[in-house]
């Protein structure tokens, strides 16, 4: 399996040139790394133009969130069909900065199950174990993502990381972020043993993202 790096852009560019631009130089740089698989969450509104200019087959496209319904009376929500339909693959569901917004585990267990019926593959973000249903049977995708250490620029230990990882053996796919640069990221996939990773602020530099991509391309 490819170790899977993905980019959160969060509430950024402002603009759609940003987005572009953003989205530009990391296809240039990256087009040949092929042992790597590269997903690009930007803020909805740009998926549809950077779905349509994509045309490299390693850059994925995922959304930050969705809805648990797939349509109907639900004012300002994205559905994880329209986001299938825009040619989405990814998902991120329950990222912390969602879930101090009032999102609970309980919206969150209802939009796994929606995207996985629309056959999303979602990224669900956990500070606690405590947060995986223990009944959960879908092979999903875990994103570990330490309180302190998302937007702080004080990444998790590689100990303390590596003993989570162990916690969540059963899962085959688990990633880490919080405070990832192109100086620890290989640490977490070589050392920690985590199959990707989940990039905040960094993924906003093009030339910082290219380079934790190319970083974990090297050692894989
Ligand atoms: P960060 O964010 O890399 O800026 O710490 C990670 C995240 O919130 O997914």
């Amino acid at each position: 399996m490819k170790p899977l790096i993905v980019a959160n852009w969060k509430c950024n560019p402002t603009t759609l040139k940003g987005a572009k631009l953003l989205f530009d130089s990391v296809k240039k740089e990256i087009k040949n790394i092929k042992n790597i698989e590269v997903v690009l969450c930007p803020p909805f509104i740009y998926l549809p133009i950077l779905t349509v200019h994509r045309q490299v087959m390693n850059i994925k496209l995922g959304a930050q969130d969705c809805f648990w319904k797939q349509q109907g009376a639900f004012t300002g929500e994205i559905s994880p069909l329209m986001l299938k339909d825009l040619g989405c693959q990814y998902v991120i569901i329950g990222h912390s900065e969602r879930r101090a917004l009032g999102e609970t585990d309980e919206m969150i267990n209802k939009k796994i199950r929606a995207a996985l019926k629309s056959k999303l593959k979602p990224i669900l973000c956990i500070d606690k174990i405590s947060q995986i249903k223990k009944d959960l049977k879908t092979e999903i995708i875990i994103a570990y993502e330490p309180l302190f250490a998302i937007g702080t620029g004080k990444p998790c230990s590689i100990e303390k990381a590596k003993k989570m990882r162990t916690s969540l053996i059963r899962f085959k796919t688990v990633l880490y972020g919080g405070s990832i640069n192109s100086e620890n990221a290989k640490d977490y996939i070589k050392e920690a043993g985590f199959q990707g990773l989940l990039v905040g602020g960094a993924s906003l530099e093009p030339k910082e993202f290219i380079q934790i991509v190319k970083n974990v391309s090297r050692v894989c």
